[in-house]
């Protein structure tokens, strides 16, 4: 459909299980377990599900996968309320199903992450069921952070901090104590000054270690601790949880939070040094985030600046530049992302006629009445896709992106299942419409997600955009997908991009490769044509190259193209 690109012409081989620092290079796809396949015929996706499209993710060409949680859970937030660390929830399948799935895994080649969450726990967790049993100045409540409110009758909550959610952060119990949680209040926080939690989670990660998982990824990495001295946060502009840089902030990215991932470092490291973690830490500055993956703490972090960054040349180079140079001072390899199951599909965020970047917050989501223009960040995704991927470090591919899917702006209001949507008084829609379904053939119930109704229903247009309507299809997202994965294996050697001169509104740089040649990305990001220095061969390219009228070749508006030079 595009013209000519080069073909690839094996599959792409996950890398070898052989090689301990995987996870400086790899491309890691993220499964929201709800949404991936549905084995049971329940409408939710599950491990079975996971286990039979196995094969598809080591054919695209992932080295691994990230499974949002796969605990019990009341799903108050979608499994981020976990009440036993230590099983798998029914509805997703057994921890024997989970044994079998990393065993499939490995044995494709596929390395497997889970989602850890220590910053809160379920409100059905034993602990905390025991915390409110057990009455105030127990032991019990010292595992959470309860607190006497403020006023003649402690009616005022014990600080003004607000909830990521929407809502006060504190609630109050029958018994006049009040509990924090930084999130909704069905997910109370953990008390990280006591021992007790340090060591439990500690354990947990033992035991999910030794049942053969490769890595964690670590759910709100950066609020673990807060100041004891439980300040208010302030101004009204500080108290809604856009996440600050610590060390100032009460609960966001303060320092002491480090001790908290030396510890696990050591506990992984004593299973080798091919387990690793990432941490999902909402902070603003590269230098910050950097500091979560010095040597003795985790080995990478998400660089979110970059999820942020609005479609603008300028405004992409300068971020790339700030995340490479903050993860080399700590010797860490950049990690970047472009969606998740927490922001606007990239497709999406980049069809804003705005063109602003995406984020969690309530100003970064795209809603029912943002002007779009789909074609155009469809363009644009594949053209951002192509960028991420050229970029030295570790990548993360959010499941359905390489379908080229749009988030979903106008689902039903009935069916909206975020805590957002609730604790904003329907104000905010939440994060529903990059959580919808994957289609993976064109007919039949839910486009082969499972045999019976989805828990999300999915827009007709999702027909076209599903595994069998694009597998095999040349120019289509999924082949475009899997062609660059398998030539991105060849640039992983130097750990740096050279920038190249390029006209405004362009980027290119380049990357040396293993057999001495070096391959060149150039993305335009506006809708001029740029110009194409003398190449031996195109890689893959997001749309066909033009030709200028002195027949030099040129690189459309809004693309991608990856070419090789010998
Ligand atoms: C997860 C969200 C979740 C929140 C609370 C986030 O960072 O990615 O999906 O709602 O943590 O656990």
């Amino acid at each position: 459909m595009f013209g000519r690109i080069m073909p690839v012409s094996h599959p792409a081989t996950a890398q070898t299980r052989a090689d301990v620092l995987w996870w400086r290079t790899a491309v890691i796809y993220q499964i929201y377990i709800r949404s991936f396949a549905d084995g049971d015929g329940d409408g939710i996706g599950d491990l079975a599900g996971i286990r039979s499209r196995l094969p598809y993710l080591r054919d695209l060409g992932a080295d691994a996968i990230w499974i949002t949680p796969f605990y019990p859970s009341p799903m108050a937030d979608g499994g981020y309320d976990v009440a036993d660390y230590r099983d798998i929830e029914p509805l997703f399948g057994t921890l024997a199903d989970a044994d079998a799935m990393i065993a499939d895994a490995h044995g494709l080649g596929l390395r497997v992450i889970i989602d850890i969450v220590p910053n809160h726990s379920s409100d059905q967790h034993r602990w905390f069921q025991a915390a409110l049993a057990a009455g105030p100045g127990s032991p019990e409540r010292e595992r959470y952070v309860f607190r006497p409110g403020r006023g003649e009758h402690g009616e005022l909550a014990p600080t003004d901090w607000e909830s990521a959610f929407g809502g006060p952060a504190w609630t109050r119990l029958p018994d006049g104590e009040w509990y924090l949680h930084l999130f909704a209040p069905e997910q109370p926080d953990f008390n990280w000054e006591n021992p007790e939690v340090v060591t439990e989670f500690e354990d947990i990660l033992r035991f999910w270690l030794d049942r053969g998982v490769d890595g964690f990824r670590i759910d709100v990495a950066n609020s673990l601790k807060k100041d004891q001295s439980f300040p208010d946060v302030g101004s009204e502009a500080e108290a809604v949880l856009v996440p600050h840089e610590g060390p100032h902030h009460p609960f966001w990215d303060r320092d002491e939070v480090h001790e908290v991932y030396r510890g696990w470092r050591s506990v992984s490291d004593t299973f080798g040094a091919d387990r690793t973690f990432v941490a999902e830490a909402w902070v603003d500055s590269p230098d910050r985030l950097a500091r979560y993956t010095r040597a003795d703490e985790l080995h990478t972090a998400f660089n979110f600046a970059f999820v942020r960054a609005p479609w603008d040349a300028a405004e992409l180079r300068a971020t790339i530049d700030k995340c490479l140079a903050a993860a080399a001072v700590v010797g860490a390899p950049a990690t970047w992302v472009l969606s998740n199951h927490d922001v606007t599909r990239h497709a999406t965020r980049y069809a804003r006629l705005d063109s602003t970047g995406g984020g969690v917050t309530d100003e970064a989501r795209v809603g029912p009445n943002t002007p779009l223009d789909p074609a155009l960040g469809l363009r644009r995704a594949r053209a951002a896709t192509l960028l991420m991927l050229a970029l030295p470090g570790s990548a993360y591919v959010y499941q359905g992106e390489e379908l080229g899917l749009p988030e979903v702006v106008d689902l039903p209001e009935d069916v909206l299942a975020d805590p957002i949507w609730e604790r904003s008084e329907h104000r905010v829609r939440g994060r529903d419409g990059c959580r919808v379904p994957i289609p993976w053939t064109t007919d039949g119930p839910s486009l082969g997600f499972g045999s019976g109704d989805p828990w999300l229903p999915q827009p007709a247009s999702f027909a076209g955009l599903s595994v069998q309507a694009e597998q095999g299809v040349a120019g289509s997202t999924l082949e475009l997908y899997r062609s660059a994965l398998a030539h991105r294996r060849a640039l992983t050697v130097a750990q740096t991009v050279d920038w190249l001169p390029s006209p405004e509104g362009s980027l290119a740089f380049r990357r040396l490769t293993a057999d001495g040649s070096s391959v060149v990305c150039v993305v335009a990001c506006t809708d001029a044509a740029v110009p194409l220095p003398a190449y031996d061969e195109v890689l893959v390219a997001s749309t066909a190259l033009e030709h200028g009228p002195d027949g030099e070749t040129r690189l459309p508006g809004e693309a991608a193209v990856w070419l090789r030079l010998r």
